[in-house]
Order: C-alpha cells, then structure tokens, then sequence
C-alpha cells in the first residue's frame, strides 16, 4: 500500500524497469561488441511467471510504472506476449475490467524501451495489451550511418515502428539518440526538424562509459554544447516543466509538434532524485544503473522466500542505496564518478 508507512520502497522508489533478455537483434558500437555479449543459460533467467510475481510484488509496494528493457525486449516476442498481457490485464483490472489474473493495483504505466526493429509488426498486439508508452532508439536519420552504428540493418523498419507509434496514438513517441562527436552530433538540427511534424519528444543522450565500449571523454558531447549549437538556430527554443525524477531535460521550438530533450547522465546527473529499481533477465536486483548486482530475487524466489522476505530484502538494498547517494563523494561532478570507475559489465537497461 503506497500510501502508508509499511511501504519500503515505493514511496521514491515508484519505477521499476524489467529487463526481458540480454540478447539483442543488433549490435550498436557504443552498447555491444560485434560477438554480443555472454548469455546466462536459459534455465537461470527468471521465467515469465517469476517476473510477473516479482512484477506483482513491487506493484503492491508502490511501484507505478514499469518499463520492459533488454538488450531488446523485442527479440522475444513469447515471453513480451506473456508479460505485457498479462501487466497489461492486472492494468485494465484496476481500470474496471472482470479478469482477475493478478492484482497489480496502482499500476500506472507499462512502458518499453526498444530498437524498434520488430516494432511495427509487433504494437498492434502489444497495443491492444495495454502497453502505453514506448522509447525508440534511433542514432541517425542517415541509412548508411545507421548500418555503421548498429552494424545491422534495419533502418526502415525502426522508422516504421517510429510512424506506427504515432499513428496508434502514443504521445509522445520517445526517440533515443545517443550523441557521439565524430558520428553523428552533425545531426542535432535534423533531429530538431524532426519533430516538427510529429509528435515525437526526440532525446539527446550523453554518450556513457560502459564496459568495452571504448568510450572516450573526447567522442562525449555534452549537454551545454548541444544546447549551445541547437540554440544557435534556434534562439526561441523554450524550456519545458519536468518533473522532478524525470531523467531529461525538455524544450521545444514554438510551433513544433513535437519537443527535444536532452539525458545528462555524464554532465549533470540526477542520482538524487532517481526513482528506479532493475531487475536484471537473470532476477538479480539492481538500485543503480552503474552499480552492480544488490540480491539475486530469482534464488530466493526459487528457494520459496515468502512474500514477507522479499519486501524485506528489496527494503534492505534500497536502504543501501539511499544511503550511498546521501554521500556528497558519490555525487561528484561533472562526470558520474561511479559511472567512469566502475562500468557494470551487463547492458541490462
Ligand atoms: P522514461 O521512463 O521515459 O523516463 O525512460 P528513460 O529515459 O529513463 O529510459 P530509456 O530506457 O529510454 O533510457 C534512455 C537513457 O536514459 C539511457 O541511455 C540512459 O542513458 C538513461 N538512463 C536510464 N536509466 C538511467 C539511470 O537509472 N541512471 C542514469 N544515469 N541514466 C539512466
Ligand atoms: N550511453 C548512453 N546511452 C546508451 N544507450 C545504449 N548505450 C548507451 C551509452 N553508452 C541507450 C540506447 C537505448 C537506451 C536504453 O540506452 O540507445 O535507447
Ligand atoms: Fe541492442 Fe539497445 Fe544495445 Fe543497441 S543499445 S545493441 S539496440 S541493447
């Protein structure tokens, strides 16, 4: 109950992004290595009945939004199946619909974060699930560009998914550029001009370090800079209202249909109002991006802990992160200090 005190983790802690597998259908320079990464064998990722437990449990401690992830949550389409009907049938529940299958009252947003590779085929489906809000990847507006970042076709296909979110209705339809010097942060106009027509809110990511993605301070384009070269063109842009876990920072040019905004992960990071939560495909929970594993919830799970213990083992790791974030060291600036010392070694968003 997210309105009493028995709530451990809800109360700041409201977003809960659940990876559905590590594997993904390309292999984007700044993300995977050509080989892709290790797999976890099969019989140690969570199954979807133990996501949608898990899912249930955080539900009912005040989490309000999940947001599926991968790798490419998309490249399993038995398992997205699964869990989004079934997130999707405890949303319409509480929305006053008769299927009883899980109580996940107090669900707000089932979200997905997605290379928008299978997505048009896919979101009728996943639409009429309940699925009501959707993050694309997208690099460039550039074909050939885009085969080089992502070493993988497909083009085309994300900018259909891109039209088919919009004509379906998702507002904004939420588009991911990660900003790299040297590849593509000639582009920031074009993607400005994108969202003229469309109601798109395009957004401008910090290029982060992970583990062996040669990431390099010098390919970095910050915040201010971006800023500073889209302002150029455009003087009027206008800031935007966000709100205060909100990740990115949003202005729109006038007239636009659509808006930008910008993910400043390296330049001015936002652990002190972060409101997530991870579990990983191997049910490994996660408090921060950059830190590493808290508690594996599949084996307590799998050795029968009861409801009871599982609050209390996720309360107890999300104390632990208060408390680090609490610690001016960690908050360092400019750059995310855990983020450059201590990649995590899994692209587990
Ligand atoms: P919304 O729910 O729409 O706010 O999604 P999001 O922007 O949090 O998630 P998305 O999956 O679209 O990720 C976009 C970018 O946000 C990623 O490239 C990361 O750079 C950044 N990001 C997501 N979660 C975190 C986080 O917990 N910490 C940090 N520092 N960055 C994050
Ligand atoms: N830095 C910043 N963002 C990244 N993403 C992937 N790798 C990086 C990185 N090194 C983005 C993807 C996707 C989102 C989940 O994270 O583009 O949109
Ligand atoms: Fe796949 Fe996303 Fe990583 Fe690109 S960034 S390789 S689409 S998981």
């Amino acid at each position: 109950n997210p309105g009493t005190a028995s709530c451990s983790f809800g109360r700041q802690h409201n977003y809960l992004r659940i990876s559905l597998t590590e594997k993904c259908n390309l292999r984007c320079q700044y993300c995977m290595p050509e080989e892709g990464v290790q797999l976890t064998p099969k019989s140690e990722l969570l199954t979807a009945k133990e996501i949608i437990t898990l899912a249930g449990l955080f539900v009912k401690e005040g989490v309000e939004k999940i947001r599926l992830t991968g790798g490419e949550p998309l490249i399993r389409p038995d398992v997205v199946d699964i869990v989004v009907e079934h997130l999707a049938l405890a949303l319409f529940n509480q929305q006053g619909c008769h299927c009883q299958l899980y109580k996940l009252e107090g669900l707000k947003t089932i979200a997905i974060t997605t290379n928008g590779i299978n997505l048009a085929r896919l979101l009728p489906r996943l639409k009429e699930a309940g699925l009501n809000a959707i993050n694309i990847s997208l690099d460039t507006l550039v074909p050939a560009k885009f085969e080089f970042i992502v070493r993988r076709k497909g083009f085309h296909k994300v900018m259909e998914g891109i039209h088919k979110a919009t004509e379906l209705g998702y507002r904004p339809v939420k588009v991911n550029c990660v900003v790299m010097r040297g590849l593509n942060e000639d582009e920031l106009l074009n993607f400005v001009d994108f969202t003229k027509d469309l109601p798109l809110d395009v957004r401008f990511i910090e290029y982060m370090p992970f583990d062996g993605n040669k990431w390099n301070f010098k390919k970095m384009v910050s915040y201010k800079e971006m800023l500073d070269t889209i302002k150029q063109r455009w003087p009027e842009l206008e800031k935007l209202p966000c709100e205060a876990s909100s990740t990115a920072k949003s202005y729109k040019v006038p007239h636009f249909q659509g808006q930008i905004s910008f993910i400043t992960s390296m330049s001015e990071h936002f652990c002190g109002s972060c409101n997530r939560l991870r579990i990983t495909a191997d049910g490994n929970l996660k408090v921060c991006l950059f830190g590493s594993s808290e508690v594996s919830l599949r084996d307590h799970l799998r050795s029968g802990a009861s409801e009871e213990e599982l609050v209390q083992i996720i309360g107890a790791a999300v104390s632990r992160k208060k408390k680090q974030h609490a610690e001016p060291a960690l908050m360092s600036f400019p750059l995310h200090q855990d983020a450059l010392q201590n990649p995590p070694y899994s692209k587990q968003w």
